[in-house]
């Protein structure tokens, strides 16, 4: 088990994604997918108030109400569930007013009394921060959030975030949750990991598996056939270069006999700041790999083979 960040939440080194839930994955496969992760070991979930609402038919919410009903039914101990705000069809953006529904709502659907790890989802430019951070912090001193993180922010947003929270004494931030995996690196390690570094943030990056790229499941960029609906934006991953990696997680992982998929959440685990990747899962079959990634231990050595197969080229200044 490992805290995130500065606060007291101690969550197994693995995140099950939320965002399949009522979408790749129906109540049961959803419930028996949460199964196959406690049962593992697991703890720390993620979601958002938005899932799944890009999917026809469903309205946001319905990744929470599964987690909801699941909780109900299950009752397991210790469990940490991360949500999100900003992006549900009703609860657009993060005005103080819509961050308080917002919040209430997802309460309701979770059936739970306090929310562990409440995250602002995309930065609301057309609200001044000061009216946002006061409002996540009004949510954590009235015991309906324990603690409060930021989701696609730049490093800058972050730093304002901050500042405006230390000056006025609310809740600081504890995590960040940056898109960041083997073949997304640039932006997270010049800018985003330096904050999470000097304020003490966890770093639970998301699409740790790159859509499922990183599973190795695909092997060329034409996604035509596949059956995932994700498999657009994982196989425009599989070129020479993002092969090359693949190749790379093959190898160290069949020294350890583990899998590709295990490999590159370990090489991610490994990197300064990181708590916990996310990684989603739409079948129970699938979750043995998350749990392994939480697990598998890198030598520097492979770390830094993979670093260097997967290394990008630094911004011009
Ligand atoms: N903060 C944000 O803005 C944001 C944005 C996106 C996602 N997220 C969070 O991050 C989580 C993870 O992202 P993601 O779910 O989109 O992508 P991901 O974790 O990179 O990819 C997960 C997908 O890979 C496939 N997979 C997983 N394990 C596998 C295995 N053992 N063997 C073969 N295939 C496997 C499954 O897709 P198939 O259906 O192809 O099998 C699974 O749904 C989300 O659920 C969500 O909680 C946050």
């Amino acid at each position: 088990m490992t805290r995130i960040g500065s606060s007291d939440l101690s969550v197994f080194p693995l995140s099950l994604g939320g965002n399949v839930f009522g979408w790749t994955a129906d109540r049961d496969a959803s419930f028996a997918v949460l199964d196959a992760f406690v049962a593992g070991g697991g703890n720390f979930i993620d979601t958002a108030d938005a899932y799944s609402a890009w999917v026809p038919g469903n309205s946001g919410g319905e990744s929470e109400t599964i987690i909801g009903e699941w909780l109900a039914s299950r009752r397991p101990e210790g469990l940490v569930v991360a949500t999100k705000v900003s992006q549900h069809p009703q609860f657009r953006g993060l005005s103080a007013g819509n961050i308080r529904r917002a919040a209430e709502a997802s309460l309701d659907r979770l059936g739970v009394d306090a929310i562990d790890l409440y995250y602002a989802h995309f930065d609301d430019e057309t609200v001044p921060l000061e009216e946002t951070v006061a409002a996540f912090g009004q949510l954590v001193a009235d015991g309906l959030v324990r603690y409060v993180g930021v989701s696609n922010y730049s490093a800058e947003r972050i730093r304002e975030w901050i500042r405006i929270a230390q000056a006025s004494g609310v809740a600081l931030p504890v995590a960040v949750q940056p898109h960041y995996n083997l073949v997304h690196r640039n932006d997270v390690e010049e800018k985003i990991i330096p904050v999470a570094t000097e304020f003490d943030l966890g770093l639970v990056p998301y699409y740790a598996l790159a859509s499922g790229f990183l599973t190795g499941k695909y092997r060329s960029t034409d996604a035509t056939g596949q059956s995932s609906p994700r498999a657009a934006g994982a196989a425009k991953y599989a070129t020479e270069h993002g092969l090359r990696i693949i190749d790379a997680l093959q190898e160290i992982g069949d020294a350890h006999s583990a899998s590709i998929t295990a490999t590159a959440l370990a090489w991610l685990r490994a990197q300064p700041t990181v708590v916990a990747p996310i990684a989603s899962a739409r079948t129970a079959d699938q979750v043995p790999d998350l749990l392994a990634g939480a697990r598998l231990e890198l030598s520097a050595e492979e770390i830094a083979r993979l670093s260097s197969v997967s290394a990008w080229t630094p911004a011009q200044v």
